[in-house]
């Protein structure tokens, strides 16, 4: 395991090198850690939780997960639709879950997120398309399972302890690209993980204040150290990364309906135009059939404060 503790400057907790990372299709330098003034009282207190569970019910999300690493089939939804607010925070102090309130957009943390828009686009020199803040507040021995999202993040860490390991960004050695495509492509995100992969990430101890960027494709896993944990992600897409989704779903469109692979690398320019255009042109003959997400799936397990985890399935 690589250690790669550090700090910017307290003056200015975003670090310019990142945006260039994040302005980048290819990012080479995956990760930085930085700080953050987003801890106080009205955000992260148990208080402020409930209320923003309140303000986002229509999008918050439980998951209840496993306990070896290897196994990422073994995390799973919890419906909560008959838990108060109080009740979800609760069996989260108590229990093994996660839960994440998607898209925030009311209350003090959607302030934050209106913030990190603006502070992200004034440091990226390309458009940003989109952002998301996803807060996510998980119990004291919680752990999020290897995988990687189709966003640029930075993660504001704000309460408990955790530890993240950030993996290189677009290693085929760790990360299959047909995968990728598939993450990409919104059908998965959890990837096979090998302990040996940890000899390549850096590993970040996470206190309130401490923040975490890495590039779209970096592979990471979090486990939680002590105390209830909150951190807000803030997942933001670029002009590049949107290239680099249709490039991706190009690819994988190609390969799945077509059984044809363009070599080369996927983002050398002329090879990356030729097949976007060849897909244009296939789905018109053949379209491609939809695609099943993570997200649509109903959960198979329900909140329970009487077990220790907090949850149990429903069948
Ligand atoms: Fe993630």
């Amino acid at each position: 395991m690589v250690s790669a503790i550090s700090r910017s400057p307290a003056q200015s907790w975003w670090d310019p090198e990142f945006a260039a990372v994040a302005a980048s299709m290819t990012p080479r330098a995956p990760h930085t850690l930085l700080e953050h003034p987003y801890t106080s009282d009205e955000l992260v207190s148990d208080e402020a939780l409930v209320e923003t569970f309140d303000l986002h019910r229509d999008t918050l999300e439980c998951n209840v997960m496993g306990t070896d690493l290897t196994r990422e089939d073994e995390w799973s939804y919890v419906d909560v639709q008959s838990a108060s607010s109080a009740e979800v925070l609760q069996a989260v102090h108590d229990g093994r879950l996660w839960v994440n309130v998607v898209g925030v957009k009311d209350g003090p943390w959607g302030r934050v997120a209106g913030e990190l828009r603006d502070l992200v686009q004034q440091s990226v020199d390309v458009p940003l398309q989109r952002t998301s803040l996803n807060l996510v507040i998980s119990s004291p021995t919680a752990m999020v399972y290897y995988h990687s999202d189709p966003n640029h993040t930075l993660l504001i860490h704000t309460r408990g302890h955790k530890r993240i390991w950030v993996y290189p960004a677009l290693d085929s050695e760790i990360v299959d690209r047909n995968v990728l495509q598939n993450v990409f492509g919104g059908q998965v995100e959890e990837l096979p993980y090998r302990p040996e992969f940890d000899e390549r990430a850096a590993c970040f101890d996470l206190t309130p204040g401490a923040a975490v960027a890495w590039s779209t494709t970096a592979p990471h896993r979090v486990e939680n150290v002590s105390g209830l944990n909150v951190s807000a992600s803030f997942n933001f897409w670029t002009s590049n990364v949107e290239r680099m989704r249709s490039v991706m779903a190009a690819d994988r469109y190609l390969r799945r309906t077509w059984h044809v692979r363009i070599p080369g690398r996927f983002d050398a320019p002329v090879r990356s135009t030729a097949a976007r255009a060849l897909a244009r042109v296939g789905r018109r003959l053949r379209p491609e059939p939809p695609i099943p997400r993570l997200a649509d799936a109903p959960p198979t397990w329900v909140l329970d404060p009487s077990v220790p985890s907090g949850a149990r399935p429903t069948q």
